[in-house]
């Protein structure tokens, strides 16, 4: 059997870490047990247009291993080619780079390692939030140019305390960041999701639903985005949206860059609107060198938290995404039943209600 990995390049780095897992130098560790097996194991980083390894390597695989971080988009156009496949597993959290509908329609699985890095992205919400109401990365940038003026930087540096901080999607991550903001006393702690939280999970993060977004965005001093990827949620956060953002909020996103609209982000940074965008997705992976997120300012010239898409990514997570993708593996191969936490689409059908009310 072929099994495809689209893994990215972890060069220097990964030869003397080896436990970068999840590159394609180490190739989420499982070569020599699948190679053990009789199998056939191409990893690469070869991902975009007709001649690259991936539209090659489809063809004629059964299993198809990604990674939200350096995403092989496997467009429906692809599974109409992808004959052999039977399985796609993202090592990680995020199938939104699979297409869902084709997978069910050709009955192609897609299962994720649920959970695997959830932790890890909550913890980097809290530090995204922090760094920009206590506008951070400016302050740092001054003292490596060598200035200091304190005025400069406390101007638009404020507490989290007292504060209202809301979380699109109430999920894994999204409740682990409630939980995570408590101890801060931020004035009101909400939430926008079409699943209400378990009544008890609700109380013990003391966090109010609300149900209209516009209404719930007009609330919050900081928004967080923590739902999947999907036609539901694609430009989520558009201009429309943002006229109805208190003026000055702060938005955070390391849920899925297409969630937000960058043109509308920059421009709401531009005008004043929002006082700082923060996260590490893109709509586009790796994001151009122009991308207008790498560089796009409030009007202090700060408010600018964007960094690559490693927030789920630490070492921590990858030995739980690895061992995670190799179980999933296993599963398929020796017929056991796959853990429900992990089923996005079953054979046919959409296991998961994360990705979508259908
Ligand atoms: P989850 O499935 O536990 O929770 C997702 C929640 O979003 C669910 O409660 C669902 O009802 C809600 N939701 C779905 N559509 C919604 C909508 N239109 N409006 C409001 N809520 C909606 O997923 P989990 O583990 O919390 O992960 C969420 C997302 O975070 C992933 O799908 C992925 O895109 C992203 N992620 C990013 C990582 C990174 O490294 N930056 C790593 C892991 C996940």
């Amino acid at each position: 059997m072929k099994i495809l990995a689209i893994l990215y390049k972890g060069g220097d780095s990964a030869t003397s870490e080896p436990r970068l897992l999840g590159t394609v130098e180490n190739q989420l560790g499982i070569r020599e047990w699948l190679e053990s097996q009789g199998h056939e194991y191409v990893v690469t980083d070869s991902k975009e247009g007709p001649d690259s390894d991936f539209q090659k390597h489809i063809v004629d695989s059964e299993i198809l291993i990604t990674t939200p971080f350096h995403p092989g988009y496997l467009t429906a156009d692809l599974v109409e080619k992808a004959k052999k496949l039977k399985l796609c597993v993202t090592a990680g959290v995020g199938s939104d780079h699979i297409d869902l509908n084709a997978a069910v329609k050709h009955s192609i699985q897609v299962l994720e390692v649920s959970g695997s890095n959830v932790v890890s992205v909550a913890e980097h919400v809290v530090m995204s939030i922090l760094l920009l109401v206590r506008n951070f990365v400016p302050a740092h940038e001054m003292i490596e140019r060598g200035d200091w003026m304190v005025s400069d930087i406390a101007r638009n540096a404020f507490d989290l305390e007292g504060k209202i901080v809301g979380t699109i999607g109430a999920g894994r991550i999204g409740y682990r960041v409630l939980q995570r903001l408590l101890p801060f006393d931020c004035k009101e702690l909400l939430y926008y999701d079409y699943a209400p939280l378990p009544e008890a999970a609700g109380k013990a993060v003391n966090a109010r639903r609300v149900e209209d977004l516009k209404d719930f965005v007009s609330q919050c001093d900081v928004v967080t985005v923590n739902c999947p990827l999907h036609e539901g949620t694609m430009g989520l956060v558009n201009a429309d949206l943002l006229k109805h953002f208190k003026k000055g909020a702060w938005l955070v996103n390391t849920a899925r860059g297409a969630i937000c609209d960058k043109d509308a982000v920059a421009a709401a940074l531009a005008s004043g609107h929002l006082n700082g965008y923060s996260g590490d997705v893109w709509n586009v992976q790796p994001a151009p060198k122009d991308h207008v997120l790498r560089t796009a300012k409030n009007v202090l010239g700060g408010g600018n938290g964007m960094v690559p898409h490693y927030s789920g990514t630490t070492l921590d997570a990858q030995a739980r995404y690895a061992s995670g993708t190799k179980s999933i593996i296993e599963n398929y191969l020796s017929d056991k039943p796959q853990e429900a936490q992990n089923i996005i689409v079953g054979v046919g059908k959409f296991e998961t209600k994360a990705y979508g009310q259908r």
